[in-house]
């Protein structure tokens, strides 16, 4: 555990869950997510600062509304109560939930009627984002009610010790503009939060931590050149220095330049040594002619393993395998997740652990990307770097549709090169989660200068996310997208044709295979 006080967000479904827990760190103090169907003595070993219902899309009537099997308001712990956590304390203290008349969705002002805490230095009207169908018309016997909407009577509430609270619109939306304000008098005012929990003091306990769990034994972490992974070697360097073993192994479906750069970035800003294991041979003739996406992804993943096991073998005080896991893939969530996990094998170092008997170490199960990224900046891992867009395992054989050979990666590596480049160029990079071109096993006739063409199609993808699990196509301005194209098509032989890809996930998934 990262720190002694907490707030401990109950999950009743709400697509804004894991948002209330980056909000209510963004503020300094360490929140986590657990289902609404916690048990009572988990509740209560967890021993929270405060708790926040999420909201949800049931109402509270419902045959198999989400409703803990316990009172959660009456552990003398502080409850704020989000949309129908808010529905939640009227139904079970004694208030009544009626389906509005109108849905309320959007913004909406409201008018706070007292400021005496958690609306305290608050503007009197204040934009928030509502997203409602229920809603309350009468507050439980003693609450006071503390704020009103023009579509609602009662939209804030507060009970008469000034332990629990409601708010019918959701504070840790953006659109709510005073949102963060609010949640820090909940977390600093009504629970007392006093410690501050950020990227230096988490360094700091997880340094300590590590270090007490580790002892004298060996570390290997497989290095895949992605943010999570590098800023997981820098600060487990930090702990163990030369009991960490990195081992980075180049698959030949990297990017241009790309194992040469990691291992650069290692020697000469960190001084880590870097097992370079060169794959590429093995990792094309396993592929030849593999055109399956799963396959592929099969056949990657146990590549990955084989070499890794080999490499490792050298290090024979190595009792564990450190991992970049990130918080929203440990989270037991009842919100629904993207189709992502079942959809597609994921493969990195999956099934490792368990043939060579190591115990994982994953220092950032406790993270969001953005804080893996603080992180990073906090230990001095060049922005640059820190910033580089997600990349998957299996690397470039999941944007080349169909058999991936030599020729056809080479193909791929100019596009993407141009097309990155020229984001950054137009200072884009930072403004999308994930950029890539793929390659399509299809040709089309052109023509260039009197010649007929007849060569691949190149599609471009941009995505704006937070997580990986849901993403919306970015919107580039036309010139960026014209000169990109213009570029692809007249620098990289065997494209011809660029087409841009408009889908979201859901229903797409970020990569094409
Ligand atoms: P999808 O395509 O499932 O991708 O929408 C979601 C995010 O995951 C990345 N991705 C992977 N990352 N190994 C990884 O380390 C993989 O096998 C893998 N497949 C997809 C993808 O780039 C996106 O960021």
């Amino acid at each position: 555990m990262q720190s002694t006080e907490k707030i401990i967000i109950l999950d009743f479904g709400s697509q804004y869950t894991q948002l209330i827990a980056r909000k209510v760190r963004e503020i300094g103090v360490y929140a986590e997510i657990y289902p609404f169907n916690i048990s009572i003595e988990k509740l209560k070993e967890l021993n929270p600062t405060g708790i926040i219902l999420s909201g949800g899309p049931s109402s509270v009537y419902e045959d198999g509304a989400p409703i803990p099997s316990f009172d959660v308001f009456a552990m003398g712990i502080p409850v704020l109560g989000i949309c129908y956590g808010l529905q939640l304390i009227a139904y079970q203290k004694g208030g009544a939930v009626d389906k509005a008349a109108r849905r309320e969705f959007g913004r909406a002002s409201l008018e706070i009627l007292n400021f005496e805490d958690i609306f305290a230095g608050v503007s009197q009207n204040t934009q928030v984002w509502m997203s409602h169908g229920d809603h309350l018309t009468k507050a439980p016997e003693g609450y006071e009610i503390i704020a009103k909407s023009e579509n609602s009577e009662i939209c804030a509430v507060r009970s008469p010790d000034k332990r629990i609270y409601g708010v019918q619109f959701h504070p840790e939306v953006h659109h709510t503009t005073e949102g963060k304000k609010i949640l820090e008098n909940f977390v600093r005012k009504i629970c007392g939060c006093k410690e501050v929990w950020n990227a230096q003091s988490f360094i700091t306990s997880t340094i300590e931590k590590i270090k007490n769990l580790v002892g004298d034994e060996g570390v290997i972490l497989a290095l895949s050149g992605g943010v999570d992974s590098t800023v997981a070697a820098v600060l487990l360097h930090k702990a163990l220095g030369d009991k960490l073993h990195c081992v980075h192994i180049d698959s030949g479906l990297m990017r241009t330049n790309e194992s040469q750069t990691i291992v650069n970035l290692f020697k000469d800003s960190f001084n880590i040594p870097i097992e370079l294991v060169d794959g590429s041979g093995l990792f094309l003739s396993r592929l030849h002619g593999v055109e399956d996406p799963e396959l592929k992804r099969k056949i990657i993943g146990t590549a990955f393993i084989d070499l890794f096991e080999v490499a490792a073998k050298k290090f024979n005080d190595a009792k564990w395998l450190a991992q970049g896991t990130l918080y929203p893939d440990v989270i037991e969530s009842v919100s629904i997740k993207g189709p992502s996990a079942t959809i597609k094998s994921h493969h990195n170092v999956g099934g490792l652990p368990e043939k060579m008997h190591l115990k994982i170490l994953e220092p950032f199960r406790e993270l969001f990307k953005d804080e893996v990224r603080a992180v990073g900046r906090e230990l001095g891992v060049p922005e640059w770097f820190v910033n580089r867009h997600p990349f998957p395992g299996p690397g470039l054989a999941i944007r080349i549709l169909g058999a991936v050979t030599k020729e056809r990666l080479e193909v791929l590596r100019k596009a993407d090169d141009i097309y990155l480049e020229e984001i950054r160029n137009a200072g884009l990079y930072n403004h999308i989660w994930q950029a890539f071109a793929v390659l399509l096993p299809v040709s089309s006739v052109g023509v260039m200068g009197d010649e007929r063409t007849y060569e691949n199609v190149c599609a471009l993808r941009a995505v704006t996310s937070t997580d990986g699990m849901t993403a919306d196509w970015f919107e580039f301005p036309n010139d960026v997208l014209a000169k990109i194209s213009n570029r692809i098509i007249n620098e990289v032989r065997g494209i011809n044709r660029v087409v841009y890809d408009i889908t979201s996930k859901p229903p797409g998934t970020i990569e094409w295979e």
